[in-house]
Formats: C-alpha cells, structure tokens, sequence
C-alpha cells in the first residue's frame, strides 16, 4: 500500500526549504492529507504547476491575454509551492472561459508530467519505473531502460489537482473535465524511446521504453484544444443529494466534446482594459511588433489605441571569428532597435 510508505515523515524538500504541509495556506482537508501521505512527491507536484505556468506563457506569449502570474490571486489547485512563493495566475477562479479552461489542462498535465519524470529518476521510494513494459518486445529490440509509469503520475495529478473540484456545479465540473482532459494528453503521446548497444554503435542490440512526450509538444498540442475549445451551457438536475449543475454542448450542431476537448461556458473578456473582476492586466505599455498584421501587431494587441515608439541601444556580440581549433572570439557592436509599446 503506497501511502504507507510515507508516514512518518514530517517533512521534506523544495530546494533547501522544507514543505510542511500544514504551513501551506489554503489546502483544502484532502489535499493536507495528500500533502502528508505523499510528501516526497510534493517537490516534483509543485515543479508541475510551475511547468505548466511556463508552458502556457510560451504558449500565449506576444497576446492579450500572456498567462500573467501574480501573487495577490487565487491559485489555480489552491496554492501549490513554489519556492515559498504561491503559483498564481492572472484571472480569478470564478472565471470559467476559455483561457482558465487551458490553465487547468496545462497545469494539471504538467504536475501529471513532473510526478512521473521524477519517479522514473528514482527521486522517491513511492514510484519509479513502470514494470509491467506493455506487451512483448518488438521485431529488433527488447525492452530496457526504464518506462515512465504516467499513470502514477496521472494518478496523482488527479488525486491533488481535482482535490478541491467536488463540488456540484457547473465551474468544478468543468475543472474536472479539463484537468482531465490535460492529463489524458500525456497517455495519448507516450511512445517508444530506444537506445542502440553495439561496438561503435552498431546496434546489435536495442533496448526500448515508454517515454513521455516532450513537454512543448503537449503544450502545442494543448493550445490546439484552446483554439478549437467547445462552449457549454450549464443545465440543473434534481439529484437525491440535491442540485447538481452539468454542462451540455451549446451548439447541437458541432461535434460533441470529447474527453480530449476543452470545454468552457463563458465569454472571454477581450482583455484590453485592466480589470480587476476578471484579472485582466490591458495592455498598456506591452510592447508589440509593427510589421505583423497578427493578434501580437501594434494594430490588434493595442486594441485600436495606438502605439508608441522609442529607440533602445542594445550591445550585442558581432563580428565574430572561429579560430582553429577550437573558439570563437567575437566583438561587441551597439546596435539600435526601434520599440513600439502600446499606448
Ligand atoms: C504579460 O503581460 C503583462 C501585463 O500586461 C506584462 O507586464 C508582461 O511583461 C507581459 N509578459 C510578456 C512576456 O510579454
Ligand atoms: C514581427 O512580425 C513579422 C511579420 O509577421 C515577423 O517577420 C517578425 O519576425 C516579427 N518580429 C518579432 C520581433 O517578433
């Protein structure tokens, strides 16, 4: 049994900060109980928010809307440490459109991803490599290395990112749905990564494990589901435990979400004013590019407002020579690049 594994142990580590679970505000019961019993593993829950954050500001760096993090607002799992700091993002938890919709995917997907990266590394006695291997070897190969057993890990994003989902209505159905659906992502991409053995790499004999995908692909992937994301419409049910909210696809006539699609059953707003309410930053002073007709170009980013223009000297390295053998010496050069930022 997993979790007795972990009892007993008071404590253990991000970095050189110790995680006590009880000094972590805002854990809802279950999740202190998850904190407890798996303690060793909350470093590498906490790394997968943190990825999931990062990869959602790739994802929608240059836009409105840039997957701000900041401190003064709730948390998307409650919060979840980050080096004593709590991972928070741009937008209330209330908020039930499309961009909380891809936040919850990527994080959930994320702390799935860390979970199962870390156990296949051999941080934690609760987990490790995935024994059962999935089916005989293939033509030219057998198994070796260590599988990464995702569904520990998916397990485990499930057990502490839905933690705080149970109630009945319609915004936890929908965190569960694309938590969910985040997760999902990473079993669907697992595939065969393998290792040639031989002199001078000649492959004689080739070892083969489950591998995770990359982390961007899954992002990429993700922000395809963001784009192509599905509007519900919240209906009421009398159940015996009482009123139970659930969500139906608004258009009857598009394909019906699937477990892998993101849902979401509210309108975004266009992000271009600050505004408290809805955590939007505007984009003021945001800096855009002049030349693109795209969602980063002055015209769109700056939501009609104009923009301005200033000159910023940059040192860079340039005129840069390879000597035999082997470096590279190189000079530095100002250069002077044109700005534009929002007004
Ligand atoms: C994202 O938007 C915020 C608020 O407008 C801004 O302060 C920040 O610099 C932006 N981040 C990036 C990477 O553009
Ligand atoms: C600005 O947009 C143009 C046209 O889309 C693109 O070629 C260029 O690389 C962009 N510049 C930056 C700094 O992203």
């Amino acid at each position: 049994h997993r979790e007795s594994l972990a009892l007993g142990q008071q404590y253990s580590s991000l970095g050189s900060q110790p995680i006590l679970c009880g000094s972590i505000p805002g854990l809802v019961p279950k999740q202190l109980r998850f904190c407890r019993n798996y303690i060793e593993i909350m470093p590498s829950v906490a790394e997968g928010v943190k990825l999931g954050i990062q990869e959602c500001q790739h994802q929608f760096r240059g836009r409105r809307w840039n997957c701000t993090t900041i401190k003064d607002n709730l948390a998307i799992f409650g919060p979840v440490l980050d080096k004593a700091v709590h991972m928070k993002v741009s937008f209330k938890q209330r908020m039930s459109t499309r961009e909380s919709a891809f936040v919850h995917a990527v994080a959930s997907a994320g702390v799935a991803f860390a979970v199962t990266r870390s156990c296949a590394e051999g941080t934690s006695t609760m987990c490790g490599c995935d024994s059962h291997h999935k089916g005989p070897p293939g033509e030219g190969w057998k198994w070796g290395g260590c599988s990464e057993d995702a569904e520990f890990g998916v397990l485990v994003s499930r057990e502490f990112a839905d933690a705080r989902e149970n109630r009945p209505d319609a915004r936890s159905a929908m965190n569960r749905h694309n938590n969910e659906a985040g997760r999902t992502t990473i079993l669907d991409h697992m595939h065969l990564r393998c290792k040639c053995h031989g002199l001078s790499g000649s492959c004689e004999v080739k070892t083969c494990w489950w591998a995770q995908p990359d982390f961007r692909m899954l992002g990429d992937y993700l922000k395809d589901k963001y784009d192509s994301a599905s509007e519900m419409v919240v209906e009421k049910h009398r159940e015996s435990r009482g009123w139970v909210e659930t969500l139906r696809a608004k258009y009857a006539f598009f394909k019906h979400p699937t477990e892998r699609d993101l849902v979401y059953y509210e309108g975004s707003p266009n992000f271009c004013e600050p505004n408290p309410e809805t955590g939007s930053f505007g984009t003021r002073d945001r800096s855009c590019n002049v030349s693109s007709h795209g969602i980063e170009g002055c015209d769109l980013l700056c939501c009609g407002r104009g923009h301005n223009t200033r000159t910023e000297k940059r040192k860079e390295k340039c005129h840069c020579i390879f000597h035999w053998c082997c470096y590279v010496s190189c000079q530095e050069c100002v250069r002077v690049y044109d700005v534009h930022t929002c007004k």
